[in-house]
């Protein structure tokens, strides 16, 4: 029997409405399929915690984090009580950075029976893996003078380092999958690290010569998304590109309230976070109608990246069955509450 250890990081808003509920499918999936336990590990960090304590999370508090195989998270936020900067940054991007989640992987794909703004979404389903570390989003630079001779100087910062580790986990996926992979680049705009990035994309090819590569500059790719996303197998971005694609990706699926998301520590040394796309929707807090299928589907990719790619399966299945059986929460537009969806797919785990 294999003990898993969870830290459990319920967060503010819905979060402390979707994870509760999700606990409760993992533990089914682990009853059903044995050979696991989970054991949570559960933080009441937040920005309620921030208003009692002066902190996000106590100082042994990542420690603590350190100790366990994986990190599931809601939702970080509550700007009537907390300024989002200190909450964010406090808790969500201080666990990035400091367990080195150096790629975000986020999952698109077309469900039966979730509505997507594209006319004709044709059963996409692909991966976009955003190097998380550094590129466009450094802090070095800076501002000098003032008035009309004001000058401001943001340096992007690619290392060979980060840029192969990244394009390297999007060769290793597609392996796995349709054995696609698409490159993000802009070399025809931005003159030296683009084309750095794609000499890299280009070597790190040449290891794997049964996977079909292409390269798109950035404009050229999001327009893609929307007129042929079906093309799409694993698509491998810098920082500031994937966060625009993702957010794309997550909008043709049809509901923010079913995008997942990981935070991927490659080298072993810490844990890995898995947290849904959304937020902790303040407009909808205590009516018991948050959408739990972004936060499952989180449970998901945690799963899978656990070694437990059997329940990683079954758990998605059954998300999708209890879709196709019409149980959805209003921003899909159906009627169901958060615990109606939960129970139903539950029923698909027996
Ligand atoms: P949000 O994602 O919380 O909400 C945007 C809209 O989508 C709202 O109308 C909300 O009701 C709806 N929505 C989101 N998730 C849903 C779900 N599961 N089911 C049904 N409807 C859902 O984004 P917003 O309002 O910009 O941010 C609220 C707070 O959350 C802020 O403090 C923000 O900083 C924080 N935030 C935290 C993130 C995280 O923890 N990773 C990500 C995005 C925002
Ligand atoms: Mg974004």
């Amino acid at each position: 029997m294999k003990k898993l250890k969870i830290s459990v990081i319920p967060g503010d808003g819905i979060g402390r409405e979707v994870v509760p509920e999700t606990l409760r499918v993992l533990d089914r999936l682990a009853e059903v399929h044995g050979g696991v336990t989970f054991q949570y590990e559960t933080h009441p960090w937040s920005c309620e915690y921030y208003l009692e304590n002066g902190v996000m999370m106590p100082s042994d508090g990542m420690a603590r984090l350190h100790q366990t195989d994986a990190i599931y998270l809601g939702a970080v936020g509550n700007p009537k009580l907390v300024p989002d900067h200190i909450s964010l940054w406090g808790l969500l991007i201080k666990i990035r950075r400091e367990c080195e989640q150096v790629i975000n992987i986020r999952p698109a794909q077309y469900i039966e029976g979730v509505k997507s703004p594209l006319a004709e979404p044709n059963q996409f389903d692909f991966i976009v893996v955003r190097e998380n570390s550094e590129g466009e989003y450094s802090e070095v630079g800076g501002r000098i003078h003032s008035g009309e001779d004001e000058i401001a100087i943001q340096n992007a910062v690619f290392t060979r380092k980060a840029t192969e580790r990244t394009i390297r986990y999007g060769f290793e996926l597609a392996q796995k999958r349709k054995g696609r992979v698409t490159s993000a680049t802009k070399s025809n705009g931005i003159v030296h690290s683009m084309p750095f990035w794609d000499d890299v994309f280009q070597e790190v090819s040449n290891s794997y010569p049964a996977i079909e590569t292409e390269s798109n500059h950035i404009d050229a790719l999001a327009a893609f998304f929307v007129s042929k996303p079906q093309h799409f197998d694993v698509v491998v971005a810098s920082n500031l590109f994937g966060d625009i694609l993702t957010d794309l990706g997550a909008t043709i699926m049809g509901s923010i309230g079913i995008a997942p998301a990981a935070n991927i520590n490659l080298n072993g040394k810490y844990p890995s976070m898995f947290e849904p796309v959304h937020g902790s929707a303040p407009d909808i807090i205590g009516q018991g109608i948050a959408n739990p299928f972004g936060q499952l589907w989180t449970a998901k990719m945690m799963l899978d990246h656990l070694g437990f790619e059997e329940l990683g399966s079954l758990l998605i299945k059954a998300i999708k069955e209890t879709i196709g059986d019409g149980i959805k929460t209003k921003d899909l537009g159906g009627d169901s509450s958060t615990k109606e969806v939960i129970e139903h797919v539950m029923t698909k785990l027996l």
